[in-house]
């Protein structure tokens, strides 16, 4: 067992305190109460502080107690309900174990009606309704979800405990973004304890693949209750009539809403299986563990996917949030070798956005993979985690796709992703130097990068500029009649400017 703290959140009248206290009992931990400790310091109630004080002075001692008790060690801390809406407050416990008890609105309405007849009041109790509302989704966000209600104490501590442990195993691990990023070797090893750990262990899992994936077999066995999807290799998997045969078995099945798919294999099993997941049954659970480099260091993470339609790629698609991603970069060794090249083209993408250092380590050719999705991944999980939806930035992941998207069409997707992808960086660049916003060195220096890493710069012969002007009209990164495109200004720093397409013509 370690000395990491427990942190114990949720809205009034979730029993934040029974289980605490029983959680601690069971740990053997020292149990601390941060109202309780409040209402010591100023020998008042917490009704009476709010009363007399405000609700400012009480949040300042709040944050104060946050402070004092994060030092502790081995500790179950029970805050106050509003305690962990606040960032700052979150902050002190980083290192801690956070679980967020839950209940309906219905149960949590009934205790607090008997507390007040039993003369127990809170602060804001008066407000809970307006509260709930306001607070319900910054709980939410909080990883570890405990439901307590219509079960015993005990079997709520014995879940806490085990995902207490699990905690020691992956936390370390996680990159935290929006969900659990775990990246390490042979990690496949451990998927039943992951599943565990996102609480998905116990539900129907369907893992979509293709038949050719044989890594699969090392965690297949691991499974039970597990329903299997294969879908051809290619691009052309990624469509409506895939879609509706996935949802079609997945009905057959009786697949519910609270079951889980796993997308296993590479970026087209990862958009394919993502469209699903946030459509079936208006949004069913999502764990992807790409298999590819370029879904490792890419697709898998963020939450977008992509359906073609003729007229174009991607052009329909939904934001589903995974409820985990689980990278083992051993899974590359039967990647082959074009594969491999094809996926270090996002790399360099990632590098180009934003990090010089991985582009000076491709440049010197230093190819150590695991360094690579570890570099890569932390450029793409930055820029999710502040713009999931792509209002603003997340745009800046789009250089080279309004190139790489028509070059992929227009060849039949003969070309590979990361190859089109490859060709679009050099365009956008040139575009870039054409505008005068970058110099002709940085397009060199991109284009030198990309060749040796053997992957392709120029447009194959049958591919000519009147045949990109026709499919990038299709592309959805367009306002009315507006284009736009993300270019390079320097290795590091990329920016959105509008696209004039009469350009590639002079
Ligand atoms: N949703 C997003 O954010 C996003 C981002 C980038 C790319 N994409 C999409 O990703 C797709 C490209 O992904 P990709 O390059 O992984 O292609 P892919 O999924 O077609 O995989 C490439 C090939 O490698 C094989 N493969 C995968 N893993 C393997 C392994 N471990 N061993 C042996 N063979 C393996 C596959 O069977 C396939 O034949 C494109 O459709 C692109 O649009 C999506």
């Amino acid at each position: 067992m370690n000395n990491r703290n427990i942190i114990i959140t949720g809205f009034m009248g979730v029993g934040k305190t029974l289980i605490g206290q029983a959680l601690a009992k069971e740990m053997g931990m020292s149990f601390v109460d941060t109202d309780d400790l409040i209402k010591k310091k100023c020998g008042k109630n917490i009704r009476t502080i709010f009363s007399t004080h405000g609700e400012r002075y009480f949040r300042n001692l709040e944050q104060q107690m946050c402070c004092n008790v994060s030092g502790e060690s081995g500790a179950v801390i029970s805050t106050g309900g509003g305690t962990l809406i606040f960032k700052k407050n979150k902050d002190f416990f980083n290192q801690s174990t956070i679980f967020c008890l839950t209940a309906p609105i219905q149960v949590i309405r009934k205790r607090l009606l008997n507390d007040f007849y039993n003369n127990k009041t809170r602060p804001l109790m008066e407000m809970f309704e307006e509260l709930w509302h306001e607070r319900k989704p910054l709980y939410d966000e909080i990883f570890h979800q405990i439901e307590n209600y219509n079960c015993s104490v005990k079997l709520v501590v014995e879940k806490m405990i085990e995902l207490y442990i699990l905690d020691t195993r992956f936390k370390s691990i996680n990159k935290d973004i929006f969900c659990p990023v775990v990246i390490k070797n042979n990690i496949l090893e451990e998927i039943t304890y992951f599943l565990k750990w996102i609480s998905l262990f116990d539900r129907k899992i369907c893992i979509i693949t293709h038949p050719e994936l044989n890594c699969l077999n090392s965690i297949q066995y691991k499974l039970k209750n597990v329903l299997i999807i294969n879908i051809p290799s290619g691009e052309k998997s990624k469509s409506l009539t895939m879609v509706n045969y996935i949802y079609k078995k997945l009905l057959a099945n009786n697949f519910t809403r609270n079951d889980a798919l796993i997308a296993f294999g590479g970026g087209v099993v990862g958009d394919v299986t993502g469209f699903v997941a946030g459509t079936f049954l208006r949004g069913i659970n999502l764990v992807h563990v790409p298999t590819s480099l370029l879904a490792m260091i890419d697709s898998s993470i963020g939450g977008k996917s992509g359906i073609n339609l003729s007229k174009g790629k991607n052009l329909i698609g939904v934001f589903k949030k995974p409820a985990g991603i689980l990278i083992d970069p051993n899974l590359l060794q039967t990647l082959p070798k074009e594969e491999k090249r094809s996926g270090l083209a996002e790399a360099v993408k990632h590098a180009i956005i934003g990090d010089p250092i991985l582009f000076h380590h491709l440049e010197h050719g230093l190819i150590n993979f695991s360094w690579i999705i570890d570099r890569a991944t932390e450029v793409k999980i930055k820029i999710v985690k502040e713009d999931f939806l792509e209002k603003n930035e997340r745009v800046f992941l789009n250089f080279g796709h309004t190139f790489g998207h028509a070059i992929e069409i227009a060849s039949n997707y003969e070309i590979k992703h990361g190859e089109a992808i490859s060709i679009g960086m050099v365009y956008a660049a040139r575009y870039a130097s054409i505008k005068g916003i970058c110099d002709t060195e940085l397009v060199a220096r991109i284009e030198n990068l990309l060749h040796k890493l053997q992957l392709p710069t120029k447009l194959p012969c049958e591919i000519t500029i009147k045949d990109l002007r026709h499919f990038i009209k299709h592309d959805k990164k367009r306002f009315g009649s507006m284009f736009y495109i993300i270019v390079p200004k320097k290795i590091g720093e990329v920016r959105k400017v509008e696209f004039d397409l009469g350009v590639f013509d002079q």
